[in-house]
């Protein structure tokens, strides 16, 4: 698919995502409203939307039903923007930016931004454990399997070992391990979101496992190359905040064009997983080509 195409698949299954958000998240007149205004300000207007837009985008290509993975979909989202209230703590990266907007605590207050996260979280399985169309056994296996991908062998504890590795020097291997955590757990979980929802078979959900494992590693070597190449403006985020943190990244440990090479193999290989795949995969191979060019 031509990255022109690509770019209208993104914008249109977005606005879906958004559209659901949107219904999932409305504005609640209680004492606690805040909760509901910086829950909102910070999951709408703004964001990709890769993961979610992932779990339609497998349902879609394993002739599943994209309605039913609407709201698993959403449940991604909760999750992945709730790290990101998180990651941008003064106690962790301490980012200003975020979506092109000031990040929660900057606009409300580290306490609201704390307890946004935890809501957004605990929201997520809430709607999956809630979810009407899907029978219990699938259910059960998309909360396992979220709790898993974003918990202490996922992305919670990749997030320690990004906090553990500053400032130190990290060999190659310790920076894949601490990737494959922090991004690729929740971007796998994506597309094993879609293939629980379309019946896949044990085999087909391994292959789609490598693809998303290989394809959530060059999701994050890219954002490791626009920390130090993209604008402010065009990434919607701080700029060199990794520098700042003395991070360990693809960037500082082998350079950008090393780093770009890396991410091509890794991308040769993800595709090399959809071979095996008796469906037609090129949706999936338009959002992997869209992983490794994108520039914000
Ligand atoms: C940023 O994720 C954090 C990483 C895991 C690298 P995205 O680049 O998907 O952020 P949004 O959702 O588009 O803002
Ligand atoms: C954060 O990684 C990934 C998470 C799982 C929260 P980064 O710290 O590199 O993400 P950005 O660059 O702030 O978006
Ligand atoms: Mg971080
Ligand atoms: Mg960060
Ligand atoms: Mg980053």
């Amino acid at each position: 698919m031509m990255i022109t195409d690509i770019a209208h698949y993104l914008q249109t299954q977005g606005q879906i995502i958004e559209q659901e958000l949107d219904r999932l998240v409305p504005l609640r007149h209680a004492p606690y409203q805040q909760l509901f205004d910086s829950a909102r300000y910070a999951l709408l207007g703004g964001g990709k939307r890769l993961r979610p837009i992932l779990t339609l985008t497998t349902t879609r290509i394993l002739k599943g039903d994209p309605h039913l993975a609407l709201i698993p979909a959403c449940a991604l989202e909760l999750i992945h923007t709730y790290s990101m209230i998180h990651d941008d703590l003064p106690c962790m990266d301490d980012d200003d930016y975020r979506r092109g907007k000031p990040t929660v605590h900057k606009k409300h207050s580290e306490g609201h931004a704390v307890l946004t996260g935890d809501f957004l979280l605990t929201y997520a399985f809430e709607i999956l454990a809630t979810h009407h169309h899907l029978n219990a056994e699938k259910k059960s296996q998309l909360i396992a399997t979220l709790a898993y991908r974003s918990g202490s062998d996922g992305m919670i504890g990749g997030q320690v070992m990004d906090l553990e590795y500053e400032g130190k020097k990290v060999s190659l291997d310790q920076l894949r391990l601490l990737h494959r955590h922090k991004t690729a757990a929740l971007i796998t979980a994506s597309i094993e979101f879609g293939g629980i929802i379309a019946n896949a078979t044990p085999v087909q959900l391994d292959h789609l496992r490598q693809f998303g494992e290989a394809i959530g590693l060059v999701f994050q070597i890219i954002d490791d190359i626009l920390d130090v190449t993209s604008s402010h403006t065009k990434h919607g985020k701080a700029i060199a905040s990794d520098i700042l943190n003395e991070k360990s990244t693809y960037v500082s440990l082998l350079g950008i064009e090393q780093a770009q090479v890396y991410a091509q193999n890794l991308y040769n290989q993800a595709i090399q997983s959809l071979k095996s795949l008796p469906y037609d995969t090129s949706l999936l191979i338009g959002l992997a080509d869209f992983i490794l060019e994108r520039k914000h």
